[in-house]
């Protein structure tokens, strides 16, 4: 396993901590360098793994892009360069490398549904439609990054104002739908992991000056269900959109985690 990361210390740290947990396995996890932001890191982190790959028809079993940023930050151009503009990135980088069969898990959110849940009815349907093209939603991401405060222009767009984050994750579960479509010898899915404690949500618990079990977080480990599900288990085939229980969710409206799975298109 690659466990890929933008500080090599902090990425040294987690590998470090999991060959500790699995004695005997030390050699099953390294380190990969990736910025996801940068062209040029996914480029040569895509370079490093294919030269290490034995070369006799050798590939990759699955990708998690886990990378996010931006939970109650305003600075679109940064949260979609990371949490969308990432993703493709390291798709179009790593996706040439998977076999037939392999996997791609994208961890999007909660926050996606809930931000279609709240646009006009037409943009409701784009988030929705499997038949999506890059073009079409790289033009949006851009027009969107250059209305800035005009609060006016997100409605002229069908879309609720100031949410970066549910914004960037709605368009990575869209992406999802396309990288579905145009790869059918893979299995790809989005999910949520749930609302985990991490450095991404703690700050929310501080600046209320409560715990983060009291804001209903739950401990790291139960982040892991739906991503490992999506990645070894027997997903409904690809395309698909998965709560923090593994079961699938609707793209347009919040599911919680236990209640039936959803069962569209
Ligand atoms: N926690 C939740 O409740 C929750 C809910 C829904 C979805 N999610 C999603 O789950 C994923 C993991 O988030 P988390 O909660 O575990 O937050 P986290 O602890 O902040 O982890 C996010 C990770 O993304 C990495 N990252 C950020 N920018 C990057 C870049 N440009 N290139 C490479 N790596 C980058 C960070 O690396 P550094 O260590 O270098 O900062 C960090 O390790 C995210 O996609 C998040 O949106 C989380």
């Amino acid at each position: 396993m690659l466990l890929g990361s933008r500080d090599p210390d902090r990425g040294m740290a987690a590998v470090h901590s999991l060959r500790a947990l699995h004695p005997g396995a030390e050699h099953r996890v390294a380190y990969l360098k990736i910025d996801v932001s940068s062209d040029e890191s996914v480029r040569a982190a895509r370079e490093a793994v294919a030269a290490s790959l034995p070369g006799d028809g050798a590939a990759l079993y699955g990708v998690v892009n886990n990378a996010g940023i931006g939970l109650g930050s305003h600075d679109m151009a940064q949260v979609v360069n990371v949490n969308t503009l990432g993703v493709k990135r390291v798709c179009d980088a790593f996706l040439p490398l998977l076999g037939n069969g392999g996997r791609l898990v994208n961890v999007s959110s909660a926050s996606a549904p809930r931000f279609v849940s709240g646009c006009s009815a037409a943009r409701q349907a784009f988030f929705q439609d499997a038949g999506i093209e890059w073009p079409a939603l790289q033009a949006l991401i851009d027009e969107v990054v250059a209305l800035g405060d005009d609060t006016a222009g997100f409605e002229k767009l069908g879309l609720e104002p100031h949410n970066p984050y549910g914004f960037s994750k709605a368009c990575v579960t869209l992406y999802t739908l396309l990288l579905a479509r145009e790869h059918p010898h893979l299995v790809i899915n989005a999910c949520t992991p749930g609302y985990i404690e991490t450095d991404l949500t703690r700050p929310a618990a501080k600046s209320r000056g409560v715990s983060p079990a009291d804001m209903g977080m739950k401990p790291p480990e139960h982040g892991t269900v739906a991503i490992m599900h999506l990645l070894f288990g027997a997903p409904h085939g690809s395309g698909h959109y998965y709560g923090s229980d593994a079961r699938r969710s609707p793209l347009d409206r919040y599911r919680a985690p236990g209640s039936p799975e959803y069962t569209g298109d």
